[in-house]
């Protein structure tokens, strides 16, 4: 699969050049998502195996629930780095040579829509691939550089990076040493982030792992839910339906999930413009309530607690 990635993108390289990049003008601001991880983020919502005795014949039933419908708000970069109106399934031109269905990108842009429209417009940067694990993501390999690259071109068109959404992990649930390893390397990949992007204050938010075929899914769980990193917010999949396949959750369970995930950013994103000012300029002398500004002053503390 590598070397097959690696094709892809030695060609989008040559192909793309800054004239293409992002053409987005749009008078409203863009607010932009990065979606990364492995299938579940991806989507397999819908996917089905027609194969018998073990043999995959895969095709997804094509089926887009309301809460999925394209919108002219929600744009997605395609793997030629142009802004197009998106449409489900969100990763089928980057996470190739799988069949890739309804994942939670599109629930969760028009339920941020639904509930904010002032808003602006999304502009969804789908990076996800299927099957990869942590270490196949850190800083300087193929798909982290990947997913820097394609969030730099979406945010040339102006615009503003609103959030990292993360859900992986199932790929480093088969060995004890993985597993325990885990914690270190996640927290590594979302300070990178952070770091190579020039947001130090960006919010992650990502889905604990509810199940998995490895043997050492409550490490890597664990793992998750102890990230202590002041921007990062997690959603829990506990409890979402998993598909006929055993691996994938469902298209219901990804439009449920879309919504969670827009909970959490619209939490943290109301957070944070009601208090970001103020705090700033009142750090030392407001006698504000600390109970609404906690989110801030983590973010601005975080690194000294
Ligand atoms: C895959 O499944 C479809 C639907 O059942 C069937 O029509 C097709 O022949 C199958 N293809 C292969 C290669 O088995
Ligand atoms: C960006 O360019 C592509 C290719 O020219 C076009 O299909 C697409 O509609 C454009 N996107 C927007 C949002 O204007
Ligand atoms: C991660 O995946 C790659 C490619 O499949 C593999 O070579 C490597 O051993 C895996 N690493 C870990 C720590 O599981
Ligand atoms: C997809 O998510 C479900 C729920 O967390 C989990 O049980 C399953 O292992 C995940 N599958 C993959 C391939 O990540």
């Amino acid at each position: 699969m590598i070397p097959f990635l690696w094709l892809i993108l030695l060609t989008h390289i040559r192909w793309v050049n800054t004239a293409d990049l992002a053409n987005v003008s749009t008078s409203q601001v863009l607010n932009i998502f990065i979606l990364a991880g492995q299938s579940n983020m991806s989507g397999r919502g819908g996917v089905i195996n027609h194969g018998q005795n073990g043999l995959a014949n895969e095709t997804w039933d094509g089926v887009i629930p309301p809460e999925c419908q394209s919108n002219p708000n929600i744009l997605r970069l395609n793997a030629g780095f142009q802004w197009i109106e998106a449409q489900e399934p969100l990763h089928q031109d980057i996470d190739l040579g799988k069949v890739c269905g309804v994942g939670p990108g599109m629930s969760f842009a028009n339920s941020v829509l639904k509930r904010d429209p002032s808003i602006g417009v999304i502009g969804l940067v789908p990076c996800a691939i299927g099957g990869t694990n942590i270490s196949e993501w850190a800083r300087g390999g193929v798909l982290y550089n990947h997913m820097i690259r394609r969030t730099e071109a979406a945010l040339q068109g102006g615009g503003k990076l609103q959030a990292l959404l993360w859900y992986q992990g199932e790929s480093d649930t088969e060995t004890l040493e993985d597993a325990k390893l885990y914690r270190f390397r996640l927290k590594r990949l979302f300070k990178n982030v952070l770091r190579d992007l020039q947001s130090p204050t960006l919010p992650v938010i990502q889905v604990a792992l509810a199940s998995s075929i490895g043997s050492y899914m409550e490490q890597v769980r664990k793992a998750q839910l102890s990230i202590n990193l002041p921007n990062v917010r997690t959603v829990d999949a506990k409890g979402l339906p998993v598909g006929m396949d055993y691996v994938h959750i469902t298209t219901l369970a990804q439009v449920q999930l879309g919504q969670m995930l827009a909970d959490t950013f619209l939490q943290t994103h109301q957070t944070t413009q009601a208090v970001l000012l103020p705090v700033q300029t009142e750090t030392v002398t407001s006698n504000a309530p600390r109970r609404c500004s906690n989110f801030v002053l983590d973010l601005l503390l975080g690194p000294f607690r």
